[in-house]
């Protein structure tokens, strides 16, 4: 594969947009559409200060709205862009402001000729229908910018108002909107795949398989793009795989469970006795139309690098390794003896596994990924965290590799993941070089107790907190 070019951005005047966010993932919203314009080669500048009070709302600078639609083409965490009219704190300041547009961004959308209709929505607070009315009535008052028919069904053009009403979780909202912003809505983003891609419907599940939302916000750190060459060293039951072949890849994986690439693990689903014999990744794959996209995926162990052949190159590698919660992170004892074996009575003799350390496992996936990624390449993976003990130097370094993006996921009060995003920026030199470009980890965070204990201790300690009366805070799936 040729390395990554990246466009020179384009320079051109920029016009103002406006992003409404869905209220998920708060952490990982600003890097997705970073990662996106990146992607498609342009540049955006991002208002991300409007996000700071718990607003759904930034500002984006961006060069037209082509670029607009692109961006919109791929982010999830996004739900709708609008060109930005006006913005204030009052209706009143946006019929200020409307007024003052230039006629060439008014005149192609409010001519007579133009149907059009006002969408008012609120955050933080409900407005009776009569409130809402009064101000499109303000909007299109006889001396408005409007001239064309309003139609409330398929019009022409669609403007939003949107008010913002700031609300700290613990009072009341307050009573008037900290902001008030005035659009045309330009696109929608891809909130739709979020069902499309659901694991309710998903042909084959594991324990731990990734959501649909977050497997498409990793292939999106990942700048995943039609024809790359994508892996997942733990594979599981291929759910990042799946959001990989959505943006065109193909896709290939490992996994040291015999039993669940072969469907003869446990069934995942409540109520499901035995797995049927086709639950596979490649059913999964073949489940949205992506066979064609599908290499394939191979019982394995991931520390053992030696397997690949040197030159292999992937254009990204996304990834969830195990934390040792509810998936065993294991590696093989024995590499003399690595084969599954058939017995004379029949029974199959699977290699003996020993446990594979968190450290560990973040050293050797970042040394693949130095030597299997092409330059420029990504490698996005979870790292979970505990906490009070978590600092920047937990994060596993390569001196090929450079961290791009590091997003946080809450899973309770003291436990979270982090979506580590790193770009191979540097050349490997060969496998003989290791000692000098190997990875590293400044502080092991699971150095003195493994990560099963500290979420074991943190899951005891919120549970003692509750039966005291403490807050409730919110659990996740865990790997
Ligand atoms: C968190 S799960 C991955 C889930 C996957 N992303 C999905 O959506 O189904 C981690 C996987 O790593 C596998 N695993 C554990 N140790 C491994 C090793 N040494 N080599 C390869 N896979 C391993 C486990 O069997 C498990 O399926």
């Amino acid at each position: 594969m040729a390395a990554r070019n990246s466009i020179s951005p384009q320079i051109e005047p920029m016009k103002r947009y406006l992003i409404q966010f869905a209220h998920e993932h708060l952490d990982f919203r600003v890097q997705e559409i970073r990662s996106i314009l990146s992607l498609i080669g342009c540049q955006g500048i991002m208002k991300e200060k409007d996000l700071s009070d718990g607003s759904p709302f930034m500002e984006v600078e961006l060069s037209s709205e082509t670029v607009a639609k692109a961006l919109m083409q791929r982010t999830v965490l996004s739900k709708r862009l609008y060109e930005l009219w006006g913005e204030g704190t009052s209706v009143y300041d946006i019929n200020t402001q409307i007024k003052q547009l230039p006629k060439e961004i008014l005149e192609p959308y409010t001519s007579e000729n133009s149907s059009f209709r006002i969408v008012v929505e609120t955050f933080n607070k409900k407005l009776s229908t009569l409130e809402k009315i009064s101000r499109i009535e303000k909007l299109t008052e006889p001396d408005s910018i409007f001239y064309g028919p309003i139609k409330l069904n398929c019009p022409d053009y669609s403007f939003h108002l949107l008010e913002f009403y700031h609300f700290d979780g613990t009072s009341q909202p307050a009573s008037e909107p900290s902001k008030v912003y005035f659009g045309r809505w330009i696109a929608d983003g891809q909130r739709a795949r979020i069902q499309q891609y659901h694991l309710q419907k998903r042909h084959f599940i594991a324990n731990t398989s990734m959501d649909a939302c977050l497997s498409m916000v990793m292939a999106n750190l990942g700048q995943i793009k039609d024809s790359d060459f994508v892996f997942d060293p733990f594979v599981g039951s291929g759910s990042l795989l799946v959001a990989c072949a959505h943006y065109g890849a193909y896709v290939a994986g490992t996994d040291i469970d015999f039993l669940l690439l072969h469907a003869r693990a446990k069934p995942s689903r409540a109520k499901q006795k035995t797995r049927s014999r086709n639950e596979s990744v490649r059913s999964n794959l073949q489940q949205y139309g992506f066979e064609s996209r599908y290499i394939d995926v191979l019982v394995a162990d991931a520390s053992r690098h030696k397997m690949w052949r040197e030159g292999s190159q992937f254009d990204a590698i996304v990834t969830d390794p195990p934390y040792g919660i509810r998936e065993s992170a294991a590696r093989i004892a024995n590499v003399e003896n690595a084969k599954v074996k058939s017995l004379e009575n029949g029974a199959q003799r699977y290699p003996q596994k020993t446990q594979y350390q968190l450290g560990d496992i973040f050293r050797d996936l970042l040394n693949f990924a130095a030597q299997f990624l092409i330059k420029g390449g990504r490698l996005v993976y979870w790292l979970p965290i505990y906490k009070p003990d978590y600092q920047e130097s937990n994060i596993p370094q390569h001196p090929c590799l450079e961290v791009e993006s590091n997003c946080e996921q809450p899973l309770n009060s003291t436990i979270s993941r982090r979506l580590i995003t790193m770009v191979k920026t540097g050349e490997f030199k060969g496998p003989e070089s290791h000692g000098e470009q190997k990875a590293s980890i400044a502080v092991d965070h699971y150095q003195c107790e493994t990560f099963r204990q500290k979420y074991f201790k943190a899951t005891e300690m919120e549970a003692n907190e509750k039966e005291k009366g403490g807050p409730p805070s919110s659990s996740n799936s865990y790997s």
